[in-house]
């Protein structure tokens, strides 16, 4: 039986991609990939120095340590998807856990399953890190996100997350 007559949740429709480590090779197809999100409105880092800078120091890590996930989904045009995650240790009182930071697919071939194959993957090498809870943040009305994350078996946790503003704090941050 193929996975996708297995599986309930399976995307509609399904694209070879190769999954494969990011480099720091990587780092243009990935800024590239995160201003076509912001371009179509679509949930992106919203500051690409920010995220270059962030990016630069994640890929440059290696891939030794096997509490991070720094992912990428390969087609014969490049790059189209990826996902960044660690396991972080002692946050908040809470168990280590893995967290996933980032996702993102190519506009044109979302809901093809790629990211799908990536949390995948993902949560295989964390539970292979010895975790059994994976964690993420998604803005509340971000609902296709959500509804990703959802179709991933993510649910409400046991934490809630709570912000206070700050006077003269307001640094450009996206709602
Ligand atoms: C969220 C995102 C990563 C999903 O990637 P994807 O490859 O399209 O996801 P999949 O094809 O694996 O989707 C699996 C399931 O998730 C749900 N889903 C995914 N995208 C959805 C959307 N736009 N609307 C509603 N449900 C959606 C569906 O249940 C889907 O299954 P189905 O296709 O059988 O209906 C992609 O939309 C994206 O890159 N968005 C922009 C960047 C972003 O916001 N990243 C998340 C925060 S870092």
């Amino acid at each position: 039986m193929s996975e996708k007559e297995n599986s309930p949740r399976s995307p509609t429709r399904t694209i070879a991609v190769l999954l494969r480590e990011l480099l720091p090779e990587d780092l243009e197809a990935l800024i590239a990939l995160d201003q076509l999100h912001v371009a179509m409105g679509e949930q992106g880092s919203g500051d690409t120095k920010r995220w270059r800078k962030a990016l630069t120091r994640f890929l440059s890590q290696g891939h030794e340590d096997e509490g991070r996930v720094a992912l990428g989904a390969e087609t014969e045009e490049g790059l189209v998807g990826y996902l960044l995650g660690e396991v972080r240790a002692f946050e908040f009182g809470s168990e280590p856990c893995g967290w996933v930071f980032s996702v993102g697919v190519h506009p044109h071939l979302q809901k093809s399953g790629i990211a799908t194959s990536l949390m995948r993957e993902a949560c295989r090498r964390f539970s292979k890190a010895g975790v059994s809870t994976v964690r993420t943040m998604v803005r509340r009305n971000q609902i296709p996100v959500l509804r990703f994350f959802r179709a991933n078996d993510f649910t409400g946790g046991r934490f809630v997350q709570l912000e206070k503003k700050l006077e003269n704090g307001n640094r450009g941050e996206q709602r």
